[in-house]
Order: C-alpha cells, then structure tokens, then sequence
C-alpha cells in the first residue's frame, strides 16, 4: 500500500511544493521511501520519508506538473534505488505505483532480450520501459500506456507521465485505489482524496480497469479496451484526516474493513491452487535446508504470539513437524536448546520488536535457521532472518493489531502447505486448504458486512466490567486474541483461557454479572464447548456464542446471544473468528468514548525492553 499524488495545472510553477504538500497527507500509506519528478527539474527520491525527500528537494524545484511517491515496500529492499519514481531507459516516461504486478518478471526478461537495461529490484520498473516499447511503434503516449497496461496482471494503482506531453498525465486503477481531483485550471491523481482537498472537493473515483487521462483543463476515461466511459463527479465533504481513515472514525476499522484486501494481497501468486502447492519465493532459497528441519519454534510478542500459537496447530497437524512458540521476552533470556535442524520463526507486523529481534539473534548465535513472517519490508527482522515470508497487508496505523494478525495467520497457513507438501501432504489436502484460503475474503467480507450487529452487541455489554473469553483447539489463542484486545483498548478486565481449563479457576469468578464469550464453532470440540458453556448457564454467566452457519443450533438455545460466521475448515476457522471478536472490541471501545486507535500506554511498536 503505496502513496501516489499527482499534479498537472496551469496556475504557476510550484508543482514541487504542491506534491510534497500532499505527500505529507499521505504517509500513512507507507513511509519507507519517497520521491519525486517533474519535466522541468528532474527526479530526486530518498529511503525516509518526506521529511527526507524535503530536506533534498531544492526550494527551485520548479514544474507545472509531475508525479509524487511514498513506498511501501513490497519488491525489494526500501532504497533510493527502488523508490519510485521510475524511468525507462530513455527518461522520457516516468511512473508511479502502487500494488503488484505478478508478471514482472516475464515481462523483464523480454524487454531485456531487446536491450533495456534495469536499475532496481522493483516491478514497477517495467512499466515505463514497455510504455518506451510501445511509444517507439505508436507516437502516441495515451496508446503506448494503454499497450502497456494491457500487459500487466496483478495489482495496480499508477500515475505516469511522458516528458513529450508535460502537461497530460495518466492514471490506472486494477485493485489499487486510484481517485482523480477536479480543480479549476489544474487536476489532481491521487490514492485517496487526502492530498487533493486543500484544492478542490470534486473528486471521480475510478474503477478497476479504468485508464484517465489529466491535463490542466480536464479528464476524460477509457476502459482496458480503449472504449470510452464516464464516472460520476463526488463532492468529498470529508476534512482531511477522514479522508486518509477513508471516511471511516478510526484506522482499527478501516484497517479491519481491509480484512478481504489483504487477504487477498496475502495470498497473490503464493497459490498453486490446481497442484495444492503453495509457492513463498522468499523460502526458495532454504527450501532444501527446510526439508531437513526437525523444530520450529516459533518467536513473537503481544498479538503476534497468538498468531503463532495458531501456526503451531497448523504446521504440528499439517506439515508433522514439532512447534514451540515462545514469547520473544522469555525466549532470550532462557537457554534454549537449538542446532542447525532447528528453525526458529519470528513473527512481527513491524519487524522491529526489541524482543522478538533479540529472540531472532539468540536463534542465531546458536546456529538455527532464522526465518520471518514480516510485513515491514526491509526491517530489521527481515534484515536479519536467513529467510521469510512478507505478509504485504501495508502499513497498520492502529496500534493494536487487526489486519495484520488475519495476514499472519493466511501466511502460516500457506507455510503449512509449503512444508506440508515436502514431507507428505497429499495433493488432494493441499488442494483443499488452497480451495478454503481462496474463499476466506468473501467471507471475511460477509462478516464484516454485519458489523451494525456486533456493534449493537458490544453497546448491550458496555456496562460488563469483566469479560471471559473462552476457546479450544485452533480457537483458543484465538480466545487469548479477543481478550486481549479488549482490556488493551476498554481498559476493562478480560481473560482468556483454553475452554478446558476453566474449570481449573476461571470459572470461579463466573456470576450472572460476568459474561463469557464462547468460540463455539463447528469443529472436533463443538460438543466439550458445549458442555463448558452449559456450566457457565449453570451459575447463571451470560455468554455469547461465536457459531458456524449453517450448522447446529443447539448452541443458539443455550446462549443470550450469537455471532454467526461462515463455514470453513477447521485450520482457518481462527481467521474468521478474529473478525468479530476484533470488531467487538472495537465498538466496545468506542463505546466506552476511547479512542481505540490509541490504547492509553501502549506503542504500535516496542522497540525498547
Ligand atoms: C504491540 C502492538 C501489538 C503487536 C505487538 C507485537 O504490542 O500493540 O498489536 O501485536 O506489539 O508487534 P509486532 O510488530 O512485533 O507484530
């Protein structure tokens, strides 16, 4: 999840000043590097973000137009050299990007069969070198652009321009969010209207395979097929701050509304769905090191760790492999046994938690390959691991964890199949669990699209003081999950414990005051979960039940209340699950008049003891 703003008008010659302006508004899309170009002065582009590309940038740096970048980084590491934006080998085309393109490189191998000479590890590169290909036969930079995009698969958000036309600039949209700004005398292209109101609150939302052309005096828009099609003109009355949480009151609920998005970014081109294979190019290279691998422990913190002990259901019952998960506080200072047929695994949204790296060294020292599931490209985990797995959910601004947790676990799951399959999965399992993960973001969806009710759920439970959250087998860290959520943003007592242990304290607090939420899905441990929620009614404890659709309804009868989600296997249940316990906590938050974005005391990233 990248940043793009762009520029084109003909009221002076400031479009430096304009673009770093609205860059600014921007960076919560990603921060790792930055850049910039106009026709007259050039491209300047550091790592950082815009406070480092500010202090390079002259105060000259004068354009009626050009294009704008903050990067995320998803190919390659976050360098000067892979920061967009990019060239073709002539300088005459530059582009900005957003998203993937799977086909990057097929697409790189034939261009350089013709000569073009590449400067980055980005996919983003290709394309101003095929739309340079194309413009030597066509003469026509709209046509060349839209050859050339006509060749791209995966996922793009773009703005490019052509130093021949200064003034008329191009913008893609395939997945990545692309809208337009409609000034008087100048127009804007931009990943979302934050950067493009302080100038005009007429914006065009475009749609996915849609290509526009901007100049300074107007926009028009042709389909991938170069028929022409209209979209309507908004009017944003959103300030700017709401526009960068996409209208939405908080980043924890916009970030959980992307749920499907990352999802789905989670698993592009990482599925051999017809071989039941799973393809994670960052473990390519210790595939071999991998076959021989007799442990994995798994190292991470806070909601991480509940990642974790999920994988370590997944990989134990999957790929047959012994899993321990450690929180990367004790792993350090205990002395933990490994050897170089040990793996140890760090799983960190930031890459940088002290903890987690520290754990990630110890590994190190002791001779056990290091691996990462990372969504922070270039951080200091990733720099260290021996190999990994990025999650690419884009930056996470709410400090607790939502997004991200779903990512990691699609990634462990996906790691299942990857080190299932070398020690032998049969390809009719790998397929179905493909088939599964492939149904998750339409799922997810249907979920999140019921949020007014766990939102009318968390206001009838405000008033509880505590809660106990209670789960088994693949739910229980899940359980763990939804506690913790809830007393890190409502302040409020949670617990979470495995369903079988209740009865080894927890169930003593239980009373008609203090209710208990029961991950009750259809699964090996349905009916042990009922029987435990039949002892919580038993001293009079509300519950509220987390159910399969479609399937028993014994629990309904049982319970105050019930969260119904979708049907799926087992290993991926956790992921469905999370959603409504994430959204809970939420709204129980918000309820409670916090701000659940900013839990009081606590950091999105620790990066001290
Ligand atoms: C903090 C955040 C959590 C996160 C944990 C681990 O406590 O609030 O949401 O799970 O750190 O962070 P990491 O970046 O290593 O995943």
């Amino acid at each position: 999840m990248c940043g793009i703003f762009a520029y084109t008008g003909n009221k002076g010659k400031d479009a430096g000043g304009i673009l770093l302006d609205g860059l600014l508004s921007l960076e919560y899309r990603g921060y790792d590097s930055a850049g910039i170009f106009t026709p007259e002065s050039g491209s300047i582009k550091t790592p950082g973000a815009v406070a480092e590309l500010r202090k390079k940038v002259p105060k000259e740096f004068a354009g009626k137009s050009g294009i704008a970048h903050l990067r995320w980084a998803t190919h390659g590491e976050p360098t000067e050299k892979n920061a967009h934006p990019h060239s073709s080998g002539d300088g005459e085309i530059w582009v900005v990007h957003n998203g993937i393109i799977e086909n990057f490189k097929e697409l790189k191998h034939g261009l350089e069969k013709k000569g073009h000479v590449f400067l980055s590890d980005s996919d983003t590169e290709i394309l101003p070198h095929l739309v340079e290909e194309h413009l030597k036969h066509t003469k026509d930079f709209e046509k060349a652009a839209l050859a050339a995009l006509n060749e791209l698969r995966g996922t793009y958000g773009i703005a490019m321009q052509y130093k021949g036309e200064p003034d008329k600039l191009i913008a893609a949209r395939m997945g990545s969010p692309i809208v337009l700004g409609l000034g008087n005398g100048e127009h804007f292209i931009a990943s979302d209207p934050s950067p493009i109101l302080p100038h005009t609150k007429q914006v065009v939302f475009l749609e996915d395979g849609d290509v526009a052309v901007i100049t300074p005096e107007g926009h028009g828009i042709k389909k991938l097929d170069s028929s022409n099609v209209s979209r309507a003109t908004t009017e944003i009355d959103w300030n700017a701050e709401e526009a960068q949480k996409g209208g939405h009151e908080h980043f924890m609920l916009k970030e959980m509304m992307e749920m499907p998005e990352v999802v789905e970014n989670t698993l592009r081109g990482r599925l051999i769905a017809d071989k039941g294979l799973a393809k994670l190019g960052g473990l390519e290279e210790v595939a071999k090191q991998l076959e021989g691998i007799e442990r994995i422990i798994i190292v991470a913190c806070g909601t991480a760790y509940y990642a974790g002990l999920v994988g370590e259901y997944m990989l134990e019952e999957h790929a047959g492999i012994p899993v321990e998960v450690e929180l990367g506080s004790e792993f350090r200072y205990r002395s933990p046994v490994l050897n170089q047929r040990t793996a140890v695994l760090a799983i960190s949204q930031s890459g940088e938690t002290i903890d987690t790296l520290e754990a990630v060294r110890e590994g190190k020292r002791k001779g056990a390959l290091t691996l990462g599931i990372v969504n922070t490209v270039g951080s200091t985990i990733a720099r260290e691991t021996d190999a990994g797995v990025y999650n690419h959910a884009g930056p996470e601004i709410g400090v607790a964890s939502t997004k991200a947790f779903v990512s990691q676990l699609v990634v462990l799951a996906l790691l299942a199949i990857f080190l299932g399959r070398q020690r032998g999965m049969s390809e009719k399992q790998g397929k179905e669990i493909a088939k599964e993960l492939k149904a998750l973001p339409k799922k997810i969806q249907s979920i999140l699209d019921k949020h007014t009710s766990v939102e009318a759920l968390a206001k009838k439970y405000v008033g509880s003081r505590d809660f106990l959250f209670i789960g088994r087998k693949y739910n229980m860290p899940i359980a763990y999950e939804g506690a913790l959520k809830l007393k890190e943003l409502s302040y409020i007592h949670a617990e979470g414990c495995g369903a079988g242990e209740m009865k080894h304290g927890p169930i003593a607090m239980i009373d008609e005051v203090f209710p208990t939420f029961a991950i009750a899905s259809a699964d090996a441990v349905y009916e042990k979960m009922l029987s435990n929620i039949h002892e919580i009614r038993a001293r009079k404890g509300p519950v509220v039940a987390l159910a399969t659709e479609g399937a028993d309804t014994r629990v309904e009868e049982l319970v105050q209340d019930v969260i119904y989600v979708p049907k799926t296997i087992e290993m991926l249940a956790p992921i469905l699950n999370a959603v409504p316990l994430h959204l809970f906590a939420y709204y129980f938050s918000r309820e409670k008049g916090y701000n659940p974005d900013r839990p009081r005391n606590l950091a999105k990233s620790v990066t001290v003891e």
